[in-house]
């Protein structure tokens, strides 16, 4: 009730600055009453993920709380997980505003935010000031003036600097707003970019006594053939787990509607099919052996039913969470509490 009246006002704004103004709101009232406007209870459904107990299988995709700073408020709203980020090494503005937009009658995003964030060192002091218990990804990205051939340097800055403050560590490299990125999903890159990590990863555990997964991020633009390369080098680096997907180039879905031409990744409605249809694929080729987060145009309880069909354990929302509000998180737990209770 109170989302549909807030949505109402936040949809006559301008996106980004809705979403700002919502950000200040979240972040002011986190950890008093007011939080009453939009906490929700939220009975156990817990879920073991790449060996970290999950409370919920529903997270806040990577993207809405670039900078950790209303942690608490989405874990108030029910969510398992927050998924903070993308955060680079060094702070950066982002792509030239306007660069978020709605396609209302398709329930979608178009975005080209191009990884506007404070930087790591920022992002650090509000996972430490945070106060709620949920389970806490750091999504990982490299800075815009980075070479893509230097990129993984970038990925290895933040992982050392977030390791003993993350739950989760995710590699994003499938934002197609940061040019050369998704071509680190390739080849030699990305070969050389996952062993990096897990070398990294081995060492740090043994610094912090503490073990901490990483996932990588992939889009929903790739082949099928892609998709198995992915998958077998996933595999034999031993990585923890998988994020399918990111927003996709396509227009499927949207074409002759207001804003469909801007540049920039889509998500909602328009891309559910594909995302499934890639967690599908990668279910096939991984075989059980490294675990798939589902993320991609969930808007309903059915759609991340769907998604766990497909081959994922856990998902994600970003635009379902825009459109239909906190509600969904709590449809989407009593659809798997049911779901499991069978
Ligand atoms: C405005 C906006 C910003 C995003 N920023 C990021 C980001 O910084 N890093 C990332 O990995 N994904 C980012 N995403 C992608 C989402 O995390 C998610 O993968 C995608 O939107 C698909 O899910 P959805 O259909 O539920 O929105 C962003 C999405 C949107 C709409």
């Amino acid at each position: 009730m109170f989302y549909k009246l807030a949505q109402k006002v936040m949809f006559q704004m301008d996106p980004e600055m809705a979403h700002n103004f919502a950000m200040t709101g979240l972040k002011a009232t986190a950890n008093n009453p007011l939080n009453c406007f939009y906490a929700q209870k939220i009975a156990a459904a817990p879920v073991e993920f790449m060996g970290v107990t999950f409370p919920n299988p529903v997270g806040l995709a990577a993207g809405m709380d670039k900078d950790g700073e209303a942690i608490d408020a989405f874990a108030a709203m029910g969510f398992g997980h927050i998924e903070v980020g993308t955060v680079t090494p060094r702070p950066q503005p982002g792509n030239d505003k306007p660069r978020l937009f709605r396609i209302k009658p398709a329930k979608a995003i178009i975005n080209r935010m191009g990884f506007n964030n404070k930087g790591v060192d920022n992002l650090v002091k509000n996972l430490l000031a945070r106060k709620s218990k949920a389970v806490v990804g750091v999504n990982i990205g490299k800075n815009k003036d980075t070479p893509v051939e230097q990129g993984k340097d970038d990925y290895l800055i933040c992982m050392d600097k977030i390791y003993p403050y993350a739950d989760y560590i995710a590699v994003n490299i499938s934002s197609p707003n940061t040019p050369g990125l998704r071509t680190m999903q390739y080849g030699e890159l990305l070969e050389d970019l996952l062993a990096s990590l897990k070398i990294k990863q081995k060492a740090l555990a043994e610094q912090y006594k503490k073990y901490v997964p990483i996932a990588l991020k992939i889009a929903p633009d790739l082949s099928k053939d892609e998709i198995e390369k992915i998958a077998d080098a996933l595999i034999r680096n031993k990585f923890d787990g998988v994020i399918a997907t990111n927003t996709t180039l396509s227009r499927d879905g949207v074409s002759g509607l207001a804003n469909s031409n801007e540049t920039g990744g889509l998500s909602g409605k328009p891309l559910n099919e594909l995302s499934t249809k890639v967690i599908r694929q990668l279910a096939q080729c991984l075989n059980g052996q490294v675990p798939i987060l589902g993320c991609g145009g969930i808007l309903s309880a059915q759609d991340a039913m769907t998604k766990l069909d497909a081959g994922a354990q856990l998902v994600q929302i970003y635009s379902g969470f825009i459109y239909q509000g906190p509600k969904l998180i709590e449809d989407i737990i009593e659809a798997y509490r049911s779901r499991i209770a069978k």
